[in-house]
């Protein structure tokens, strides 16, 4: 009986041993399991904070080649896409107002691809969407060593930069000072003083409403198109005309007044028709919205023939050589939409004076531009 007593203690001690041994393997195995377990997350998580900041580096690397910083006054305007417009202008725009005031249009159809190949829509970059992302990003451009950097305008060029990354900082610098950041009549602000020589007046600079401009004179016979009409402007833009166009008669050419000053009601008029007519988009490209236009100012002609031909004319190719030389320059010309916010415009010409126009002129710059850089404060 204590025999097999005994013999069965032993079993049972036996038993319980084996079952320990084997906990103890469980358990060894368990705590390498993890340990394994654990050096592989660290080991993953490792590479992946490497792989990061591999990406940082080269998104750094991107932005630096993308720096282009020059103290260089830059005449070279920004082109936009090739993105071409089918809307429907009229390449004739004679404003065919009748004695009462009221106003009717002539209107060659062309689709404005055959005026042109630009849209102003190649530019919509929201100032918003612009301003949420400069948070986020880190701007490795200096604006302040442009020439022409304004210090409150920090902010825009750096919103501006993120969506332009191929412009240089002067590039930059002049566009957001034309206010290209914003869309055209997105933000207007009025002209401080509408009687100055060098005013500006675009889709962002807009003349008071009921301005009339000092010194306004009638443009004598002979140096208008006789269409039973009569035209004024300011004295010093009539005098400078008149020299133009006796310099230009001396060579068997004919340069005559065919719009002069207009008034903001009648410009308003003018708009109107050419929205009803056309509808605001096209009107928009080659009509300026009351308030808006050069026009007002008493400084702006329009010479001889308003349509596209009149580029083909020995007239235009002499303005081309000597407007300047009486202080008049070309305002709208070709490829230059976006800035201009108006398409080719052969016929309409600014008096600057002789000194800015020569200038203008020499840097190939538009006006909007040479503003932008050189007298904006
Ligand atoms: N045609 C020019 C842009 C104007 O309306 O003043
Ligand atoms: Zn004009």
């Amino acid at each position: 009986m204590t025999n097999k007593k005994n013999t069965d203690n032993k079993k049972n001690k036996q038993k319980r041993k084996k079952v320990k041994l084997l906990l103890r393997r469980i358990a060894i195995v368990s705590a390498s399991l993890l340990i394994i377990w654990l050096v592989i997350l660290m080991v993953f998580k490792g590479l992946k904070g490497l792989s990061n900041d591999k990406q940082v580096d080269s998104k750094a690397t991107e932005t630096q080649t993308s720096i282009d910083i020059t103290e260089t006054e830059v005449a070279i305007e920004t082109q936009p896409s090739d993105e071409t417009t089918n809307s429907t202008v009229p390449t004739d725009l004679t404003d065919l107002t009748d004695s009462t005031g009221n106003t009717s249009v002539a209107t060659t159809e062309a689709t404005a691809s055959e005026a042109h190949t630009e849209s102003t829509e190649a530019r919509t970059e929201s100032t918003e969407t612009s301003t949420e992302s400069t948070s986020k990003e880190v701007i490795n451009m200096d604006f302040s060593v442009v020439s022409y950097y304004i210090q409150t305008r920090d902010a825009r060029y750096q919103a501006y930069f993120l969506t332009h990354k191929a412009m240089s900082a002067s590039e930059i610098v002049r566009d957001v000072n034309m206010n290209l950041d914003f869309n055209f009549y997105g933000q207007i602000e009025k002209v401080d003083d509408p009687n100055a020589l060098l005013v500006i007046c675009n889709k962002y600079y807009q003349l008071p409403s009921d301005f009339t401009p000092e010194n306004l004179t009638n443009v004598p016979e002979g140096y208008f198109v006789a269409d039973g009409k009569s035209y004024q402007l300011k004295q010093n833009a009539l005098d400078a005309f008149i020299a133009m166009s006796n310099a230009a008669k001396k060579e068997g050419l004919s340069l005559r007044i065919i719009s002069a000053y207009r008034t903001n009601s009648y410009q308003a008029n003018l708009y109107q028709k050419y929205k009803n007519n056309n509808g605001q988009k096209a009107a928009d490209r080659f009509s300026a919205r009351p308030g808006h236009s050069e026009h007002e100012t008493g400084l702006a002609i329009d010479i001889n023939d308003v349509a596209q031909a009149f580029e083909n004319t020995q007239e235009f190719t002499w303005l081309g050589k000597h407007a300047h030389e009486y202080g008049y320059v070309l305002r709208y010309p070709a490829g230059k939409e976006n800035v201009t916010g108006y398409m080719y415009e052969p016929w309409h010409y600014r008096f600057l004076g002789v000194e800015t126009a020569t200038q203008l002129k020499n840097l190939g710059v538009t006006y909007d531009a040479y503003y932008a850089m050189y007298l904006l404060k």
